[in-house]
Parts: C-alpha cells; sequence; structure tokens
C-alpha cells in the first residue's frame, strides 16, 4: 500500500498538532452549549476519533451518510440519512465534520439539511481544504490543513475505497489513478 504513494503531504505529527490547534478553539467554543458533532461518513471516521477525543466538553456523536453525484440525480442533490436516529441535531449546536472541502457540495448540502432538521447552529470543521477547487460559496468554519490540488488518500481519504487506514496523508503515484481509471488493480 505505501508503494503506492508518490509523497507525504502530511506525517502524523503534523497532523496530530494541526487537530490540536483547532481542538483549543472548539473546546472553547462549546464549553457550555449542547454539541452534537456530526461525522460524515466514511471519509471523516479516523478524523473525528481524533478530533473528539481533544474537545474535553460533553457532546454526542451522530453520523451522517451522504450520498451524491449519483447517476440520474441532479449535482449537488443529497439523499442523507444520520445515523443512529437523526435525532441528536434539533435544538443542537452543531459541529459538521468531514474529511476535505473539495467543490464544497457536500458540505454546503448536509449543512442546510441539518439546519432543516432543528439545529440552532451548524458549524464546518474539515480535516482538508483545498479552496481553488471549490464550486460553492462555502468555507470551513474550521480546518486543519489547505492542501494543493493533488488527489490525497490516507486518514481516511480513499481511492476507490482504499487507503482509507494509512497513518499519514499521500498523494497517489500517477500510475494507481491511471491503471485504477483503465479498469486495472
Ligand atoms: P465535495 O462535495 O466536492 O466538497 O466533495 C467532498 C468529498 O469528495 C469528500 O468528502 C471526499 O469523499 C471526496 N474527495 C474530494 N477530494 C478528495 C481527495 O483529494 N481525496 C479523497 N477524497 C476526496
Ligand atoms: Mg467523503
Amino acid at each position: 500500500m505505501h508503494d503506492d504513494i508518490d509523497r507525504i503531504l502530511l506525517d502524523e505529527a503534523r497532523i496530530i498538532s494541526g487537530i490540536d490547534s483547532i481542538a483549543a478553539e472548539l473546546t472553547e467554543l462549546y464549553r457550555n452549549v449542547d454539541l452534537t458533532v456530526v461525522a460524515v461518513l466514511k471519509g471523516s471516521c479516523v478524523f473525528v476519533a481524533d478530533l473528539i477525543r481533544r474537545i474535553p466538553v460533553p457532546l454526542q456523536l451522530a453520523f451522517a451518510c451522504a450520498e451524491s453525484y449519483r447517476q440520474g440525480t441532479e449535482p449537488g442533490t443529497l439523499d442523507l440519512r444520520l445515523l443512529p436516529h437523526g435525532e441528536e441535531v434539533a435544538g443542537q449546536y452543531v459541529l459538521l465534520v468531514d474529511d476535505i472541502l473539495d467543490s464544497g457540495r457536500t458540505m454546503e448540502a448536509i449543512q442546510k439539511e441539518l439546519f432543516d432538521r432543528g439545529a440552532l447552529d451548524v458549524k464546518t470543521c474539515a480535516f482538508l481544504d483545498k479552496p481553488v477547487r471549490r464550486q460553492v460559496d462555502i468555507r470551513a468554519d474550521f480546518r486543519c490543513f489547505e492542501i494543493e490540488d493533488v488527489f490525497a488518500v490516507g486518514y481516511g481519504l480513499d481511492f476507490a475505497g482504499k487507503y482509507r487506514n494509512l497513518p499519514y496523508v499521500g498523494a497517489l503515484r500517477p500510475e494507481v489513478f491511471n491503471a485504477s481509471l483503465s479498469g486495472g488493480a
């Protein structure tokens, strides 16, 4: 798996120090309110596990399962399920956590849906941010790292469902992309 990585963008130590710095701000912000952290599956699973352990305030955790860009649907339309029940959102201060803010469509659509379901406030938190790729007017209220326009894998982020378990963030070797796109391994 490591052989498929062209170069390391963020090593483990750098990742943890980036998380520590936003966790301190989040701890102050959410010290005295009812907080629900909504983690977007699957990509944010590793990030959210490290993040919430650095926010020592009472909080609930829920998961959002978002299917977007499906065949036959308009870009930007979103089928959102909240797990386990969706009851953790109404009347709550919500921190919406995703792995990466790319076009911004996923985050924008989920944020709107959470307000529609009665959240008092929804702030966005992205592990990575690729601002040059943005297609909608959204910014992360909190983000750990801005990265250049490369396809990143590891620390939760996948390519074709794989590489989420890499402990660092790396850029995939172009041959791996191309082999996969042409139907190879
Ligand atoms: P957006 O709606 O275009 O912002 O897409 C966000 C989603 O696209 C993320 O949650 C990721 O699943 C995926 N994505 C975008 N860029 C990357 C990347 O560089 N590596 C892995 N997944 C990515
Ligand atoms: Mg994702």
